[in-house]
């Protein structure tokens, strides 16, 4: 984060807290998130987005809470004037626990069930993100039941393949998400709508035809970490001529686009992440003249970033533990470094073979420096946290290595292998320290183990 400096003894300090206090009080591993860096970023996306597309459109910033979520952080995007978007009851549970205004949340989810599409119905929700046929018959069954109308949005396919991991590409054709725009094979073309007989085609007239469901607009999100914004407007584009067709057939203009998030960070100084004026003046230019050339009025623009709000503004600490120097192919030594957490606190580099970097946090030494590489302490040899960093030779057990850039996607995704205890999560702003989520105990993992004894 950008409130992170070197304290009067060399330590890195983050938003005024030292790092060795932090360890010690909280232990390690830990994440540490800068509520600055959060409330900047929020606010950055806002202004960028809504002065970009002032005045023809209004925009909305949705928070995606899946990158990391907390009452605590639905709390600083709501302040910050941002809506909170989740992706299944829990993280809904979340916000509205948070006391975010229900009609500022949106719901998203692939496989939604009907508990949460009631859950969310009842809570007044601003918008349902239907991603399926089906959804839309039971998001109606489920609203006439409640005597309620529910605000939906179609989540459409594109077509646009994002350059990014295929794990976090989301809008090309062949994956499990959305609504695509092309026809299913062997249904009748029809020369006035190219899009007749395509799954979103046949939402469209599912969702105005349903009970108990507004349609309010459409969404897509082409994909996540991603840098050049041609990507966005492409499917910008696609979707506002999408919109034109509806209402050459339908004679309406629905009201809301959304364009997702996916706007990527720096994980490493090979990262080249574009700031919010610029993705915001890229697609504001696009939808301004692709709603001009189909004589449409701007919809109302939402955007769903997660990871950029949230991934900067968040380190972890770890301590260093047993070092070992092992001779790599070509002769090169490279000196493993094991850490108290891994693939349970970062499963990305696993799963996605994401690179990180890393300093030494408790001192700041000069002279030499190793390739290294810091590994973390569950049973699998991909268990890496960073896979190629030049360190202190003089690193050695207890010295506390901090990776940055963890805010996003590194929480949501932990898990207890090997029945480590998740880390704690704690915000720091100006001189103080927060804990936000407690670290998990070994009593609450062998609280869910029954103790069941076959009868003798
Ligand atoms: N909106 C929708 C509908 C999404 O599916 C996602 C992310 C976002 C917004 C937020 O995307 P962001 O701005 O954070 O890139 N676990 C992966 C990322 C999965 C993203 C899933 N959807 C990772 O750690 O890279």
């Amino acid at each position: 984060p950008a409130d992170a400096e070197r304290g009067p003894n060399g330590e890195l300090t983050i938003g005024g807290v030292s790092v060795t206090e932090l360890a010690e009080t909280y232990g390690t591993p830990l994440y540490v998130l800068s509520e600055t860096e959060f409330r900047n970023r929020a606010r950055a996306f806002r202004e960028a987005f809504s002065a970009a597309f002032a005045p023809e459109a209004e925009v909305d910033v949705f928070y995606a809470g899946k990158a990391f979520l907390s009452t605590h952080a639905a709390r600083w995007a709501d302040e910050e004037g941002l809506c909170v978007d989740t992706a299944s009851g829990g993280e809904l549970a979340i916000a509205l626990t948070a006391g975010v205004n229900p009609r500022r949340i949106g719901l998203h989810g692939n496989n939604k069930s009907d508990q949460e599409i009631r859950r969310a119905l009842q809570a007044g929700i601003g918008r349902l993100i239907a991603d399926s046929l089906e959804e839309i018959h039971r998001i109606s069954a489920i609203a006439v039941e409640l005597g309620t109308t529910a605000p939906v949005m179609l989540r459409l396919t594109p077509g646009v393949h994002a350059s990014t991991h295929d794990y976090i590409a989301t809008a090309h054709e062949d994956q499990k998400f959305g609504l695509s725009l092309t026809p299913v094979p062997g249904t009748a073309a029809e020369e006035a709508n190219p899009y007749a007989g395509s799954p979103a085609w046949a939402a469209v007239n599912a969702a105005r035809e349903a009970a108990g469901v507004e349609l309010i607009g459409l969404h897509c999100h082409i994909g996540s970490q991603i840098f050049e914004p041609t990507g966005f407007e492409l499917a910008a584009q696609k979707l506002i001529k999408f919109l034109a067709q509806i209402r050459a057939v339908h004679g309406v203009e629905l009201p809301e686009l959304d364009l997702g998030g996916g706007h990527g960070i720096a994980y490493t100084e090979a990262d080249t992440p574009r700031d919010p004026q610029e993705i915001a003046q890229a697609l504001a230019a696009t939808v301004k003249a692709a709603c001009g050339e189909h004589q449409l009025s701007l919809p109302r623009i939402s955007i769903e970033p997660g990871r950029s709000i949230v991934g900067p503004a968040g380190i972890t600490l770890y301590t260093a533990g047993t070092t070992k120097d092992v001779v790599v192919e070509d002769g090169l030594t490279r000196r493993y470094i094991a850490v108290d957490g891994g693939m349970g606190d970062n499963a990305r580099p696993v799963l996605y073979d994401a690179d990180y970097s890393a300093v030494l946090a408790s001192r700041n030494i000069t002279g030499e420096h190793d390739l290294s590489r810091i590994v973390g302490k569950h049973c699998e040899s991909g268990d890496i946290v960073v896979r190629n960093v030049y360190l202190p030779s003089a690193v050695t057990r207890g010295d506390i290595l901090a990776v940055p850039a963890t805010g996003a996607y590194c929480h949501s995704l932990s898990s207890n292998y090997n029945y480590l205890t998740r880390p704690a999560v704690v915000a720091v702003n100006n001189g103080d320290a927060h804990l936000l989520i407690r670290r998990e105990t070994e009593e609450q993992m062998l609280a869910r183990d029954t103790g069941y004894t076959a009868p003798a």
